[in-house]
């Protein structure tokens, strides 16, 4: 053990060169410009490491304490995610979210046999939970200052409420106008130091940077190695959830590209671990309007295509994704693919997904269209099995949902409008006898 802190299993390794870092030195990039691993010792682990180890910690009794290993999604793994002593975890508990199956969604998106995993449901509205508890834990062990992240929303709100539970102070760098509602007050209300940038999220996310290197502050992006760590559990969660049985497919958003990332990632050392014997495909999807992976997907990787990015799905609002080469490499661990679609058709998808009882944010849906435009141009085939990740819940965006019913979008197939009317029971009687 380095200082009974971290395992002497792990390290920081550059995923271009082979040049390796000690996990206690507060680094983002290695010298040579390369993005960084969490590296496990995978050969050292696999004596230790199997299916009946996490599954014993499936099931908590009632009533008793909260503790992480048994509570939390994420450190559940925590062998091949973050190996430290317990109590110096910062944990809400995270994870352990569902998997839902609903005839009327899967018959629109065309599948047999179709999963959403609901990312939503984690103690902040979103996957970012599962990162963060990872990251800041770090943060805690590096005995960090402060901590700091650019955002579209998600991670700014995840953030916050972790470092307030750390009692670490936190500054959150925002596009000014461009993160939604239910975010910024999720950043307000758990009290980090919200910054208004005038720019864009790629504009925040160099701003943050400087600031961090300057200023001695660890900076919580998915630049940052050890939150993908802890969104590696999400492809965990449903491996075991499937009795470790893969599906063929793990379908979901894509913005910075730190989740396709993790679940490559995860996906490989799971299989090395003999966890699994199939590796899922990976089917990450990008908004039309910022699909710079995806253009570059199209060349075949020949070319990183940067674009000034818009689109109605805020979270996945980006331009130039940090962990692009870390993306790259998921998809060839697991014959990955990229897909983009519309605004239009995140915005039906969600309105399914809503309508159905189960919402979700607007990037979310993109999962959902995704797999439906995947099916449509026979790449993914109907019988073939389907997990589609929803990242953030469906109040996180209140504005985006109220706009497609009322008009926002005039060729909003699922709108559902209010109805107004006189305060007399004649008129409700008339309406719902319409309706009924
Ligand atoms: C709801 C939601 N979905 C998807 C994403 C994209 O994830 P990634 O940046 O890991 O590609 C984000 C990230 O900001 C998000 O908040
Ligand atoms: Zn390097």
């Amino acid at each position: 053990m380095i200082n009974d802190k971290w395992s002497t299993n792990i390290e920081l390794h550059c995923i271009h060169c082979p040049k390796t870092y000690p996990v206690n030195e507060v680094r983002y990039l290695c010298d040579c410009g390369g993005l960084l691993d969490v590296w496990h010792d995978l050969e050292n682990l696999r004596p230790q490491i199997n299916r009946g180890l996490f599954d014993g910690r499936l099931h908590g009794a009632p009533g008793r304490r909260v503790t992480p290993t048994t509570d939390s999604g994420v450190w559940r793994y925590q062998e091949i995610i973050l190996p430290t002593p317990v109590n110096n975890i910062v944990s809400r508990p995270e994870g352990n979210t569902p998997l839902y199956e609903h005839p009327r969604l899967s018959k629109w998106v065309g599948a047999d046999n179709l999963l959403l995993k609901h990312e939503g449901e984690n103690p902040t509205g979103s996957f970012k939970d599962r990162g963060m508890t990872v990251g800041v834990t770090q943060a805690k062990l590096m005995g960090s200052r402060a901590v700091a992240c650019a955002s579209t929303g998600n991670t700014s709100a995840s953030l916050a409420a972790y470092a307030a539970l750390a009692e670490i102070p936190a500054f959150i760098f925002i596009p000014a106008g461009k993160i939604s509602a239910g975010k910024l007050a999720q950043a307000l209300a758990y009290g980090a130091q919200t910054l208004q940038i005038q720019g864009d999220f790629d504009d925040a996310m160099n701003l943050v940077q400087q600031v961090c290197n300057e200023m001695g502050i660890y900076l919580l992006n998915s630049l940052n190695p050890f939150r993908l760590e802890g969104q590696k559990s999400i492809p965990l969660e449903i491996v075991q959830g499937l009795q470790w049985q893969s599906p063929d497919w793990i379908v979901f958003p894509a913005g910075n590209l730190g989740n396709t990332s993790a679940f490559g990632k995860a996906l490989y050392e799971a299989q090395q671990l003999g966890l699994i014997d199939k590796i899922p495909r990976l089917a990450a999807i990008q908004a039309e309007g910022a699909s710079p992976f995806y253009q570059s997907y199209q060349t075949n990787f020949a070319e990183r295509k940067k674009v000034k990015a818009e689109t109605i799905a805020t979270a996945i609002s980006i331009g130039n994704p940090v962990s692009y080469t870390r993306a790259m490499r998921a998809l060839q661990w697991t014959n990955g693919l990229v897909a983009s679609v519309t605004d239009q058709e995140i915005m039906d998808a969600k309105a399914m997904v809503d309508q159905v009882g189960i919402g979700c944010e607007p990037a979310s849906a993109a999962s959902v269209a995704g797999a439906r435009k995947l099916i449509a141009q026979g790449v993914i085939k109907p019988e073939e099995s389907i997990v589609g990740i929803l990242t953030g819940n469906l109040l996180k965006d209140p504005t985006a949902t109220v706009d497609y019913h009322t008009g926002g979008w005039p060729n909003a197939q699922f709108a559902n409008a209010p109805i107004k009317l006189e305060a007399t029971l004649e008129a409700v009687q008339k309406v719902i006898g319409r309706k009924l």
